[in-house]
């Protein structure tokens, strides 16, 4: 009974101290990252997949450590290698002795956690997916996703808009890995598209209110309609 007790209370003192170390790593390694998937970043979307997580009975452990780990070496800064990402999360892991199963479930939340473009279906399975997709979806809207848009458009030489280029619906990941859109084009190829395709009714609910705020946004960034199109 004691010694059931004890073990009970060290594996919960051990995924603390794997959460806390895996929190120090991450802010370490995005302190200075400047597109918009910084620790701040991170943090937001570890707050947010928490609530889910309770919410939807999802297992705390697997989301908050995929939710720290999710932009650990995005492919967007790795040559387009979605590999990387899940990778180097695990690599981190097996370092600090975590099971493989939980090793290979957060691998495998942070290989399908990206939108591929407008065409291209989500590929989410297991409900911790879904939480932590929807909490890093829930962090690119809103007003704090109009403010990642334009740090990520500028820190990449995007433009911030051209009103003779029209937004592209793209049809498969390849061409949405391609593009290089700009700013206010990434709206309509992404970020408006983003509440209809959320995991979770409650992410749903928080994404209504984010969602409402872009749309009165791009309405006043060009009042004629001609950001709005077409
Ligand atoms: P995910 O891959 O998890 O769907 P991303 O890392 O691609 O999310 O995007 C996170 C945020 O980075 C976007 O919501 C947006 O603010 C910015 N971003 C990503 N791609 C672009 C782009 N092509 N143009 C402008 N902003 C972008
Ligand atoms: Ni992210």
């Amino acid at each position: 009974m004691t010694s059931t007790t004890n073990k009970t209370h060290e594996v919960a003192l051990d995924r603390v101290d794997i959460i806390r170390r895996t929190a120090d790593y991450v802010r370490g390694q995005l302190a200075h990252e400047n597109s918009g998937h910084d620790w701040w970043h991170v943090y937001r979307v570890l707050q947010l997949a928490k609530r889910l997580a309770d919410r939807e009975g999802a297992d705390r452990f697997i989301v908050e450590l995929a939710a720290l780990l999710h932009d650990i070496a995005d492919w967007k800064f790795h040559d387009g290698d979605e590999e990387v990402g899940p990778r180097v999360a695990k690599a981190w892991l097996e370092s600090l002795h975590v099971p493989q199963p939980i090793c290979r479930q957060v691998a495998d939340i942070i290989r399908r956690i990206s939108f591929h473009g407008a065409g291209t279906a989500s590929v989410t399975t297991t409900i911790e997916g879904k939480v932590v997709q929807d909490a890093d979806r829930l962090d690119a809207i809103g007003a704090i996703g109009i403010a990642r848009v334009f740090m990520y458009s500028g820190s990449r030489d995007r433009e911030m808009y051209d009103p003779d280029v029209p937004p592209t619906m793209h049809a498969t990941a390849e061409a949405y890995k391609a593009n290089r859109s700009s700013a206010i084009n990434h709206f309509y190829e992404k970020l408006l598209l983003l509440s209809e395709r959320l995991n979770t009714d409650a992410a749903r609910k928080i994404a209504k209110d984010r969602h409402e705020f872009m749309e009165q946004y791009l309405d006043r960034f060009s009042p004629s309609g001609v950001a709005k199109r077409r």
